[in-house]
């Protein structure tokens, strides 16, 4: 299977609950190398960027309000299969429906405060690594963990 590139990014609300470690952990222990990683606050026009495929929709304006209102954590994470990967792990959408052992299932309550986002396809994930990380801000590397995962 083909080594991919994913997008995550842990949501308002993850730093204050500190649960970042928890969650990473998670990743890590899937098999992800995390090759990006930044704290930032999302200006606005980049968050109405970032779910432009929203716009007309009735939570579009309170989804970019939440998205803005506290720092976020971006990563770029890798391995085969990595976006169907990391979507599994993630579990569905609404926490109502997420798997208990998933993310959402475990961590979350409401659909639009669901914690993370996971880039949902190749192009989507393409799009929006470049929207938060300049290639020189990604750093693969060999972790020889090819015989044990
Ligand atoms: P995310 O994976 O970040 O991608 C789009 C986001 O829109 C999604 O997670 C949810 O947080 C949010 N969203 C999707 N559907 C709804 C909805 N019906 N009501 C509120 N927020 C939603």
């Amino acid at each position: 299977m083909a080594v991919e590139r994913t997008f995550a990014m842990f949501k308002p609300g993850v730093l204050q609950r500190r649960i970042v470690g928890e969650l990473i952990s998670r990743m890590e222990k899937k098999g992800f190398n995390i090759v990006a990683i930044k704290l930032m606050r999302i200006p606005m026009e980049m968050a109405k960027i970032h779910y432009e495929e929203h716009r007309e929709k009735s939570f579009f304006e309170s989804l970019t309000n939440y998205i803005v209102s506290g720092p976020v954590i971006a990563m770029v994470l890798q391995r085969e299969n990595a976006i169907a990967t990391l979507r599994k792990i993630c579990g569905a959408t609404n926490p109502e429906n997420a798997e208990m052992g998933t993310i959402r299932g475990d961590y979350a309550v409401s659909t639009e405060r669901n914690i993370i986002h996971a880039s949902d396809s190749p192009e989507s994930a393409k799009r929006e690594i470049g929207l938060f990380f300049k290639e020189e801000e990604i750093f693969p590397f060999e972790d020889g963990n090819e015989h044990w995962l």
